[in-house]
């Protein structure tokens, strides 16, 4: 990759801009529609937002104000965990494009596999739900479906049914937390792993390791990470809502990690901590 308009290409050919602008915890208003409009201008060309984020509706006026044509843009959003199941989902699906305001969806994802509200019959819902998917994905609606925080164990149970893979998995991807077993899985499946909380949510900054490397390099901490991410394989969410880093988070395509810093990162276990187990958690 040698730009933020460079693309990785999904399982059917669509191409998505190799840093996604996160916008998690990005509080709705002002902040979120002048971070991403922040973004855009600094080259970001992608976007990732969610229901449960409730900012979808100032990510859709960043969007609309921002001067940049829909088409060179890529957005993704996430069903909510309540929303599951055919019906629920074609709903939820329509929500979110209208707090958008958008036409079409670049991609939509099912932000958990296993929400508290379907516990007991999380296979069935995620069925439904992908029936739903699919059929937004063949009438254009969106032009790629996918899964986010999904194991593998979650991905089997959604292929009994399924006609069209997912073609995305976005996983909490970081120093220390690699998730092997579902990034190997995800890999052998042609399905894209995109890293959430890349900055480990803002504690990496504190991890000496990563002030070391951040001295050999002469770069930011953050710049590291980011590089790391992409040097992984995976597709980097970071998030800000600060100009100076927006840019400075883009500037990652000039230098290159040894591979031996690679694996030192990968093996900074827990550093940050460790993605949360989404059949225990409790929403
Ligand atoms: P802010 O939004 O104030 O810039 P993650 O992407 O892993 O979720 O991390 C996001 C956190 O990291 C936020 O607290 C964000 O704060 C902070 N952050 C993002 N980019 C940088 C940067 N380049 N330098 C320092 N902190 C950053």
């Amino acid at each position: 990759m040698k730009s933020l308009t460079d693309c990785y290409k999904l399982a059917n050919g669509v191409e998505i801009p190799c840093i996604g602008f996160g916008t998690w915890q990005t509080p709705d208003g002002d902040v979120c529609v002048s971070s991403v409009k922040a973004a855009i201008a600094a080259g970001y060309r992608h976007i990732d937002t969610a229901e449960m984020y409730e900012n979808e509706d100032s990510v859709g006026k960043a969007i609309k104000e921002c001067g940049v044509s829909r088409k060179e843009l890529f957005v993704t959003s996430k069903l909510n965990n309540t929303e599951h199941g055919y019906e629920k989902t074609m709903a939820a699906f329509e929500g979110t494009m209208e707090k958008l305001g958008l036409e079409y969806l670049d991609l939509f994802l099912i932000h958990w596999p296993n929400p508290i509200a379907f516990r007991d019959h999380w296979q069935e819902a995620n069925a439904g739900t992908w029936k739903a998917f699919e059929e937004l994905y063949k009438a254009g609606r969106v032009r790629a479906i996918g899964i986010s925080n999904f194991r593998q164990h979650h991905i089997e149970a959604l292929m009994e049914t399924a006609t069209v893979l997912p073609m995305v998995n976005q996983m909490k991807l970081c120093p220390g937390e690699t998730q092997e077993e579902a990034a190997d899985y995800c890999r052998s499946r042609n399905i894209l792993l995109e890293a959430y909380s890349p900055l480990g949510t803002g504690q990496i900054f504190q991890v000496p390791e990563m002030q070391e490397l951040a001295r050999k390099y002469g770069r930011s901490i953050a710049q590291i990470c980011i590089r790391w991410s992409l040097q992984r394989g995976y597709l980097p969410l970071p998030k800000s809502v600060n100009p100076a880093r927006i840019q400075e988070n883009a500037n990652v395509f000039d230098f290159e990690l040894e591979a031996s810093d690679v694996q030192l990162i990968a093996d900074l276990k827990g550093c940050v901590g460790y993605a949360s187990d989404p059949d225990t958690r409790t929403f």
